[in-house]
């Protein structure tokens, strides 16, 4: 097996990996604590295959809003058909944050690339906190914010593009809300981070709205920084793991006219600490 960082900060592409092999995994752990998303290159596996080697890492968190594979129902499909506008996923994000306890990862399944575009960009958590002012830290430890599933899944995004096609839906489910730290020690590493994203943080607690606002636009524009991402270049077979606790990610939808699906596969994480 060969692990080649993909970035200074975070990612690593690992060859000649297979995930169906026990004896490898210890490997593939090891390289996913180190650089919070794995790109492990051309896998040949079945739905079964890629539940096992979910399995490996904890329990199945089945997302309540994708549409899953008919015969795997722990399967959520991520599918961009070539006459669709709308991509899933196309703000930075952390999957399952309004969750009382956020995922620890995702597994995504290349099955059907477009043949440019399309790919996935991530953003290390960990390089945008330790970038960060001592004295802006120090402000930020200790605060709680929410993080709720409503206004991204809910009644609000009925008629989105993603709705109208089918591929999410249980608009009526989306009733999670949740108080996480803005900073947290990851549970595997033990490096501090930032905790909040985008699309599903609302609010920082006991904050005004404005003031809340302000510092989450701050942090959103400094986590937005080139230095802190990489971008996964798809290739059919592909298999990537990302951190949830460790990342935000967001699907590029610069593909149109061109089919892209994927199967993806989510698992429980552990109740976060503050950092
Ligand atoms: C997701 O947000 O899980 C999907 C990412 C992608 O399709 O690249």
């Amino acid at each position: 097996m060969k692990i080649v960082p993909l970035t200074g900060l975070m990612g690593a592409e690992i060859f000649d990996a297979d995930m169906k092999n026990p004896d490898h995994f210890e490997q593939i752990k090891n390289a996913f604590v180190q650089h919070s998303l794995v790109i492990l290159r051309a896998q040949s596996i079945t739905p079964d295959d890629h539940l096992q080697f979910a399995k490996r890492w904890g329990d199945i968190n089945v997302n309540r809003f994708f549409t899953a594979l008919e015969t795997h129902p722990e399967i959520a499909i991520v599918l961009k058909e070539a006459d669709q506008t709308g991509a899933i996923g196309e703000e930075w994000h952390t999957d399952h944050a309004y969750d009382q306890v956020p995922a620890l990862g995702s597994i995504l399944h290349a099955i059907q690339t477009p043949p440019f575009g399309g790919d996935t960009a991530f953003c290390s958590m960990g390089a945008a906190y330790d970038a960060l002012s001592d004295k802006f830290k120090d402000m930020l430890t200790g605060l709680h914010a929410w993080h709720s599933s409503r206004h991204v899944f809910g009644e609000a995004q009925a008629d989105s593009n993603a709705a109208a096609s089918g591929r999410i839906g249980n608009a009526q489910k989306a009733v999670q809300d949740a108080l996480h730290p803005v900073v947290i020690t990851h549970p595997l590493s033990g490096r501090k981070g930032l905790f909040v994203n985008p699309q599903f943080t609302t609010q920082i607690d006991g904050l005004d709205k404005a003031e809340s606002d302000a510092i989450l636009n701050m942090i959103y524009t400094h986590c937005q920084k080139p230095e802190f991402q990489c971008r996964v270049r798809w290739q059919d077979g592909d298999v990537t793991m990302w951190d949830n606790r460790a990342t935000w990610h967001k699907a590029i939808n610069d593909y149109h006219g061109h089919r892209r699906y994927m199967h993806r596969v989510t698992v429980e994480g552990v109740p976060l600490q503050a950092g």
